[in-house]
C-alpha cells in the first residue's frame, strides 16, 4: 500500500515537472521566483539602451510603472520622444531623460554620453544599465558574412556595450553598487546556425559580463545575463509571420527580465520549447546538444532562406514542407 502511494506521488511530481518543462516560458529557477520585486526599481535610475522600439521600449514602459526614473538611449531621437511621451507611472514623462547614443561611435563619443548620464536626475548616478541595444542581420551561412558586416555587428553588440561599461563602472564602484543587465540570447548559449556572427557577439557578451561580475561582485557590482529565445516584437510579430514560430511576447519577456534582475539572478533563460530544451541539452549534455545542432544546422539555414519556421521540430525529423 505504502509503495503504491509513494509511486503515485513520484508519478504526480514527474507529470507536474514535465508539464512545466513543456509549457513554461523560462528556466526553472527564473519561473520559481514569481513576481518582480517592485522595491528594487522604485526611484532608481535605470539606463536602457535600444529603448526606441522592441523589448527595450516595453522594458522602459514597465520600469516606469514600477516607479523607476529612466534614461533611454538609441540613435533614433524621434522614436525615443515617442516612447517618452507614452510613459506613465509615478514620475511620468518627466522621469524620463533621452540620451541619444550610437554604440558604434567609439570610446570618446561614448565617454561623453556616460558623463551626461551620471549628471542626470541631479547627479544621482546610474543604478542599473540594461544593455539591450543590438542588431541582427538576416540569417545566412557563416561563409556569406562580409567583413564589414562582421565588424559592424561586433561594434554594436559587443565593443560598444563593453566601452560603456568600462566608462561607467568606476562611478558605480564609487557608489559601492551598480547592476548591469545584459540582453544576450539563446544564441549566446547554444549554436545558432544561420546566425554565426550574432551568436559570436552574444557568447562574447556572456563571457565578458560573467567575468566582470566575478571580479567586482564583492564590491557591490551585480550582473544579470538574460538569454531569450524567439520573442515577438515589431520586427517579428506573431501575427504576420508565415512561419508559425512560437514566440514569447515582448511584454512577458520584459516582465521576466525584471523578475530575474530584481531577484538578483546571475543568468536567466526566456523561451518556449524547443529552444529551451536545446539550451538545457547544450548546457548539461553538450555532446548530445552539439550532435543535435549539427544534424539540423544546414537545414535551418535553408529554411530561413525560404522564410520557414527555423525553430520547427521538422528540422530534426527531416520533413521538407513547413
Ligand atoms: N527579438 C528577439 O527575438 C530576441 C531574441 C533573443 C535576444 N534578443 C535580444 O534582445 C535585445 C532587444 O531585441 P529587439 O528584438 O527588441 O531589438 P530591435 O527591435 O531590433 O531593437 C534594437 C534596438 O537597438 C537599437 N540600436 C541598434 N543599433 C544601435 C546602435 N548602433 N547604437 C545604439 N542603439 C542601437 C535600436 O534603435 P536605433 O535603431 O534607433 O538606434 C533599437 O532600439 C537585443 O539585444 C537582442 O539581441 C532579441
Amino acid at each position: 500500500m505504502l509503495s503504491i502511494v509513494f509511486s503515485s506521488v513520484i508519478l504526480a511530481l514527474l507529470l507536474t515537472f514535465s508539464h512545466k518543462f513543456l509549457t513554461g516560458d523560462g528556466d526553472f529557477t527564473l519561473l520559481s521566483k514569481g513576481k518582480v520585486k517592485r522595491e528594487s526599481f522604485q526611484d532608481k535610475v535605470v539606463w536602457i539602451t535600444g529603448a526606441s522600439r522592441g523589448i527595450g521600449e516595453v522594458l522602459a514602459k514597465q520600469l516606469a510603472t514600477l516607479g523607476a526614473k529612466l534614461i533611454i538611449s538609441a540613435r533614433n531621437e524621434p522614436e525615443l520622444e515617442r516612447v517618452k511621451n507614452q510613459i506613465s507611472g509615478k514620475h511620468g514623462p518627466e522621469g524620463v531623460e533621452i540620451l541619444p547614443l550610437d554604440l558604434s561611435s567609439g570610446e570618446d563619443a561614448i565617454r561623453e554620453v556616460v558623463e551626461k548620464a551620471i549628471s542626470l536626475f541631479g547627479g544621482a548616478g546610474v543604478d542599473y544599465v540594461i544593455h539591450n541595444a543590438a542588431f541582427e542581420r538576416p540569417k545566412s551561412t557563416a561563409l556569406d558574412v562580409p567583413e564589414a558586416s562582421l565588424k559592424a555587428t561586433l561594434d554594436v553588440n559587443v565593443v560598444g556595450p563593453i566601452s560603456l561599461t568600462r566608462l561607467l563602472l568606476p562611478h558605480m564602484l564609487k557608489k559601492g553598487k551598480g547592476h548591469f543587465v545584459v540582453m544576450s540570447s539563446a544564441a549566446g548559449k547554444a549554436p545558432a546556425p544561420g546566425q554565426a556572427v550574432y551568436s559570436a557577439s552574444k557568447f562574447a557578451l556572456n563571457g565578458y559580463f560573467h567575468s566582470l561580475r566575478s571580479e567586482f561582485y564583492q564590491k557591490g557590482i551585480m550582473v544579470t545575463v538574460v538569454c531569450p529565445g524567439p520573442i515577438e516584437t515589431s520586427n517579428a510579430p506573431a501575427t504576420s509571420t508565415s512561419s508559425k514560430e512560437k514566440r514569447v511576447s515582448s511584454e512577458r519577456c520584459a516582465e521576466l527580465v525584471l523578475v530575474a534582475t530584481s531577484h538578483g539572478l546571475k543568468e536567466a533563460w526566456i523561451s518556449y520549447q524547443p529552444v529551451l530544451a536545446v539550451m538545457y541539452l547544450v548546457q548539461y549534455m553538450p555532446s548530445v546538444g552539439f550532435w543535435l545542432m549539427d544534424k539540423i544546422g544546414a537545414k535551418r539555414v535553408e529554411t530561413a532562406a525560404k522564410k520557414g519556421n527555423t525553430y520547427s521540430m521538422n528540422l530534426l525529423f527531416g520533413r521538407k514542407k513547413e
